[in-house]
């Protein structure tokens, strides 16, 4: 690996500026790590919340003509439960983000203290999901809200705490600097846009939950502009995410300000070979542009 793509974000070391997003493959230590042998700088889990939830019926997920729609219902095993499955991964050296969600501010922090307890080298927050009632986006909506929640987690905890945004808000800007101004180590943008599918011929929404978020390319140039608006507003890292699938994606992401890149979407449709092609295509475009480090063309298109 070329050390021209080793990087920092929030104290975490990356060898590489691409991590795996949360909500794909990030359910067992074993896929997480094949993950990590696949080439990722640093692992994101399924967001975990303090207790088992079952998640939705199926249908789940489905494809639509340009990504993803996902309506899982933040189906997991506990945060408690997963110390096992962090240590699996972590053996390996790559940092391990921890997501959580929760329903309050208190038990966010709670969440957060589990997740430490159990290994996590940093957190990411999910105020974002679009369409669990009372979390996610309903909380990442509110900048009085998102101050509340990151404030209770940094007293919790001293690992990296990232904060992952809704694009389905009217000024994203203004949440990202509430996340930072409570104490956020780095703004992860974006999660899923509230999205929805019809089967005509049966004239029912194609998911169970009927209303979802959608990924993949056709979400990136959404990505693209809220990455872009936040790096010129926070002083933190911004690790950018959505829709991200050849290099030439991670460099946008990168010129427009991330300083690393989420990849889920992509995984399902290219497969793990993803990462290697990512890393490879961004070490050359550094390496072609005269530069010596990734972190180089961070923010590079924010000159024009
Ligand atoms: C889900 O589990 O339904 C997706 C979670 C998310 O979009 O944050």
């Amino acid at each position: 690996m070329s050390r021209r793509l080793a990087t920092e974000i929030a104290g975490l070391k990356l060898a590489n500026p691409t991590m795996l997003a949360a909500g794909i493959l990030g359910l067992t230590g074993s896929s997480l790590r094949s993950v990590v042998e696949a080439g990722a700088g640093a692992v994101v889990t399924k967001s975990l919340g303090l207790k088992p939830r079952e998640g939705y019926p199926n249908p789940t997920v489905v494809q639509v003509d340009c990504g993803l729609l996902n309506a899982m219902g933040l189906p997991n095993p506990g945060v408690r439960h997963f110390g096992e499955e962090i240590k699996e991964v972590k053996e390996t050296g790559v940092p391990v983000i921890v997501s959580i969600y929760a329903f309050s501010s208190e038990e966010f922090a709670k969440a957060a203290e589990v997740a430490v307890g159990v290994g996590a080298d940093a957190l990411e927050l999910n105020v974002s999901c679009p369409h669990v009632e009372e979390t996610g986006a309903e909380i990442g909506s509110d900048p009085e809200l998102v101050t509340k929640v990151v404030r209770k987690v940094k007293n919790k905890v001293d690992k990296p705490v990232f904060v992952k945004l809704t694009p389905n808000v009217a000024n994203i800007v203004e949440v990202a600097k509430a996340a930072v101004e409570a104490g956020a180590d780095a703004i992860t943008a974006i999660n899923t846009v509230r999205a929805m599918a019809i089967e005509i011929e049966t004239t029912r929404p194609l998911l169970a939950n009927k209303i979802g978020g959608l990924s993949g390319p056709a979400i990136k140039p959404i990505a693209v502009r809220c990455v872009y608006e936040i790096y010129r507003e926070v002083d933190v890292p911004v690790i950018g995410c959505g829709g991200i699938t050849d290099w030439r994606d991670a460099v946008e992401f990168m010129l427009a300000g991330a300083s690393a890149v989420q990849i889920g979407t992509a995984i399902a449709f290219k497969g793990l070979g993803v990462f290697k092609s990512v890393t490879r295509g961004i070490d050359a475009y550094v390496g072609k542009k005269g530069f010596g480090s990734v972190k180089d063309i961070v923010g590079l298109a924010q000159n024009f």
